[in-house]
């Protein structure tokens, strides 16, 4: 709580400077890089936060990590229309109270997830359709966004409307019967409970542009059009052993529309894309001036809903994983979000730099090795020169009885001797400066390893 009131304080001032002076500020610090999620997160004017299962706020080793990373949270469960209208008309909410408590007493701000979804309904709603469905819905979005007024920072008002595949229509369900119109009339409702929420539609699968994402970019620019109100779009995030190479540009084209973007359930199948994953969705995100924050769907790998699939960034120890650490990394490297518009003050008068800089800016790349006795994995890290790349290949030259035998991030010509790694639609281009981190794991010793970086 303190060192987040400080920052706070020091930001403050830094925005009033700036606006004083006339600049474009960036929230960009610097003198400290944030130790942990939250604060990393925060200096870059945005939060990091966690879904979580309320049962387990007892439970001191998930409080303990939850509260030192963490900055937001989300009800994984205890706030759906299931858990908080057992039976029509009768509302618990107790769970959900529970956690709100904890985010207050904790500084951290909530997500309310989620009003309306065709899935966890209760068994009375399950059964209604038409008006009368209709009513209890609205009824619902209104007692439940009433009830945590001034409390929740986004409402996920509506979850998961769309259908998967190619069509870019609705999904078809109760809800959806009762009228096309029932998404808008959700976000009025919630509007009028709650006028200091944001007020966010929600949906997976929607990690690139795509037929879906397409359909609801569509929505989201008809409500706009229309005055429905609608203040943001959170991307699931479920994600695979790939990241569509176009995440960051679909997140752009929403916030392009004048909505913020959040990244709302984010996990990544365990394997060796995982910590690139997460650190490349963090980087996306940041990219993105309206992206105003990252959620993981649990904390540690055995809290996920997603089982086997070790999912999250702690494990089920709680130790930090590779993934915590890109995500960290990617937080305190990204850029803050612009406070102020461009502004007309005059160009600086700064003498011109004698040396120009170069036309043509190549890439470099470090390897860092973690060895054990007949093994290695190397980590290898490609910045982007001046001019940005397009694409880029990095040469490594592996000591005799060394071989690859297994590549992320990247893809592997040849095994020995001399290697080339090239990059993936995903990490080809990079804006001067930019990081891209990809690996290898291999036999025998990698040690004495000079990676070549040319860029394309
Ligand atoms: C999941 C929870 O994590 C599980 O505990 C529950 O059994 C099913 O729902 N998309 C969503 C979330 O919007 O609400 C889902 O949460 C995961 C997929």
């Amino acid at each position: 709580m303190k060192h987040r009131r400080v920052l706070r304080a020091a930001v403050t001032i830094a925005v009033t400077g700036a606006l004083a002076t006339g600049m474009t500020m960036v929230l960009t610090t610097g003198a400290s890089a944030g130790t942990t999620l939250g604060a990393a997160a925060a200096e870059k004017g945005r939060y990091f936060g966690a879904a979580v299962a309320v049962n387990k706020l007892s439970t001191s080793a998930y409080t303990t990590i939850l509260n030192r990373e963490f900055n937001s949270v989300v009800a994984e469960n205890e706030m759906k229309w299931a858990s908080n209208e057992p039976q029509q008309g009768v509302f618990n909410h107790s769970s959900g109270d529970r956690l709100v408590s904890h985010a207050q007493a904790n500084g951290m701000s909530v997500r309310g997830h989620t009003l309306l979804w065709h899935a966890q309904q209760p068994g009375w709603a399950q059964g209604m359709s038409g008006s009368a469905l209709r009513n209890a819905a609205i009824n619902h979005v209104t007692q439940v966004a009433s009830h945590y007024r001034g409390k929740i920072h986004s409402w996920d008002v509506v979850n998961e409307a769309f259908a998967d595949g190619g069509s870019g229509g609705r999904r078809d369900s109760n809800l959806q019967r009762t009228g096309n119109d029932w998404i808008e009339a959700a976000f009025r409702a919630a509007r009028a409970a709650d006028p200091g929420a944001k007020l966010c539609y929600n949906d997976y699968n929607t990690d690139g542009i795509n037929a879906k994402s397409t359909g609801i970019y569509n929505m989201v620019r008809d409500f706009k059009s229309r005055g429905v109100p609608i203040d943001c779009v959170g991307f699931q995030s479920h994600l695979g052993t790939s990241l569509a190479s176009d995440y960051q540009a679909n997140l752009q084209r929403f916030a392009d529309l004048g909505v913020d973007v959040q990244i709302t359930e984010l996990d990544v199948m365990t394997g060796g894309n995982q910590a690139n994953i997460f650190g490349a969705v963090t980087r996306a995100c940041l990219a993105v001036s309206r992206c105003t924050g990252i959620t993981t769907w649990g904390v540690r790998d055995c809290d996920s809903w997603r089982g086997s699939d070790n999912a999250l960034l702690f494990d089920c120890n709680g130790n930090k994983k590779a993934a915590y650490t890109n995500v960290l990394n990617a937080l305190n490297a990204g850029p803050g979000i612009p406070t102020t518009p461009p502004t007309t003050t005059p160009p600086p008068t700064d003498p011109p730099p004698t040396t120009p800089p170069p036309t043509t800016g190549g890439c470099s790349a470090s390897v860092s090795l973690n060895s054990w006795n007949g093994g290695f994995v190397a980590s290898v890290k490609v910045t982007a020169g001046s001019a940005g790349t397009n694409g880029w290949n990095v040469s490594v030259t592996l000591p005799s009885g060394a071989s690859v035998t297994n590549t992320w991030s990247a893809t592997a010509s040849g095994s020995s001797g001399t290697v080339r790694f090239a990059s993936v639609d995903y990490n080809s281009r990079l804006t001067a400066g930019q990081v891209a981190e990809f690996g290898f794991q291999g036999t025998g010793s990698g040690a004495g390893m000079t990676p070549t970086c040319t860029a394309s």
